[in-house]
């Protein structure tokens, strides 16, 4: 059977989406809707398969998984990643997750619990009462110092102003952009960042292996199975990346969030004080904020900061009747799978209930998937999930925020980010405020 392909009529329909939301996510539900759940948009150069849904994605994730590829030689990510877990394959990809995986292990969690609040502070307390801050970018400061300071044990807090373009230019330059249709197309402006952070990287293992010596952490485990400094710089730089702007892009989906839903703001600020009062949230009594957990999951839900991903068939595969050949880009959209009126009510609502014991109805496997699945899954959800609720349980606890009214809409970057940004007027809360 042929891949559908989207009709003239269903192309206008999704180009007045893509236009009145100013989102190509909202095309993209225009040709799911139409099409089902397989289907392939052709423009020059770029002729992707998108599969949609729980059948989908466990084709994908699970049961065809041998046969597609992660790695792709010439997208930017791999040329950034080169040898990072995130774009190897095969065994190569098997032996680096086993290196990583004791330092985001679940045990590992409660020792960073401390420095996830410590990392916080130091942000909100450059918050002027009052003022309004841009919280994509305090989440973004947020997410960086604590990926740092856990998996790299740096101090980036003096580091961060000099190290922020080359941040953000890094994100930029294996963002979607005109290099998905002109493959081989120049892209100036990006070799001072990148090497930017390349130096502050092999920086950061020299002084490890030359001053510091052995230490229990990410970087420290690398060192001492005797890889190569090269393919150290590879793994930060992932865990950089992969680490930092997900956790940026959930925090400041929910505040963003919570901003336009106040009700569940104050539910969420209610269980603060009766679960913690004044004292600030660790790794045990986080487990006892159920509402916040309803919110965390409903916005990665509504907003999967990695929103699809991406593979390339190996060999000729067949998906429901249809065949994928060989070569093909085959995408999987965790977006729109989160979206399936089949899978869940009124998808568009923002409902944090449908997460609670009582309100959650049973759910057929793979339809709800923000970290993935299958042994590919993502490294970092034990990690992601915690320091989601020590931040915000934090700001929360501290700060009473209002969202001010300026339009957002979920730009497709490295990853699914409100923009232009999320203003929200911060004061801290009247209950934490000495007597
Ligand atoms: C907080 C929100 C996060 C979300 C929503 C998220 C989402 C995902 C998803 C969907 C994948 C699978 C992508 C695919 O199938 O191609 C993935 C993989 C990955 N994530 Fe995350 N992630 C988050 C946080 C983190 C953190 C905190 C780290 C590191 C500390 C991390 C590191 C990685 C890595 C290295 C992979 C590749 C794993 C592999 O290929 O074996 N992520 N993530």
């Amino acid at each position: 059977m042929n891949i559908p392909t989207p009709s003239g009529q269903t192309s206008l329909r999704a180009l007045r989406a893509l236009v009145r939301e100013h989102s190509v996510l909202a095309a993209l539900e225009v040709f799911a809707d139409e099409l089902g759940s397989i289907f392939r948009f052709t423009m020059p150069g770029f002729n992707p398969v998108m599969l949609v849904g729980p059948e989908a994605a466990r084709f994908v994730l699970v049961s065809d998984r041998q046969n597609l590829r992660w790695r792709n030689d010439s997208d930017p990510v791999t040329l950034l990643l080169r040898h990072g877990v995130l774009v190897e394959d095969g065994e190569p990809h098997d032996s680096l997750r086993r290196a990583m995986t004791p330092a985001l292990h679940k045990q590992m969690l409660t020792h960073y619990a401390a420095d996830m609040l410590r990392c916080t502070d130091s942000v909100t307390a450059r918050w002027v009462p009052g003022s309004a801050p841009d919280m994509l970018v305090e989440m973004r400061r947020i997410a960086l110092l604590i990926l740092t300071d856990t998996l790299f044990k740096v101090d980036f807090s003096s580091d961060i102003g000099r190290m922020w373009n080359a941040v953000l230019k890094t994100l930029a330059y294996i963002s979607p952009g005109m290099w998905i249709l002109w493959r081989n197309a120049p892209r100036p402006g990006y070799s001072k960042a990148l090497q930017q952070m390349d130096d502050y990287l092999y920086q950061i293992i020299r002084h490890r292996k030359q001053v510091l010596g052995s230490t229990d952490d990410l970087l420290g485990h690398l060192i001492d199975m005797g890889m190569d400094d090269d393919l150290i710089r590879d793994q930060l730089l992932t865990m950089l990346i992969a680490g930092h702007d997900t956790s940026t892009a959930l925090l400041s989906w929910t505040l963003y969030l919570l901003g336009k839903h106040p009700d569940s703001l104050h539910q969420v600020q209610a269980e603060l004080d009766a679960v913690l009062g004044s004292q600030p949230p660790t790794a045990e009594t986080v487990i006892e904020l159920r509402y916040l957990e309803q919110v965390i999951e409903e916005s990665l839900r509504l907003y999967p900061p990695i929103h699809l991903g991406s593979r390339v068939a190996a060999e000729d595969l067949d998906f429901q009747g249809h065949t994928i050949p060989s070569g093909t880009r085959v995408m999987y959209s965790i977006y729109l799978t989160h979206r399936m009126k089949q899978h869940w009510d009124e998808p568009a609502r923002f409902n944090p209930e449908r997460f609670s014991a009582e309100g959650s109805r049973p759910r057929q496997p793979y339809t709800y998937l923000p970290f993935g699945g299958g042994p590919r899954n993502c490294i970092g959800a034990a990690f992601g999930r915690i320091e989601a609720k020590l931040v915000l349980a934090r700001i929360l606890q501290q700060f009473d925020l209002a969202l001010l009214p300026k339009p957002v809409y979920a730009h497709m970057g490295a990853t699914l980010e409100p923009r232009p940004g999320v203003w929200m007027q911060v004061m801290p809360r009247a209950s934490q405020q000495s007597p």
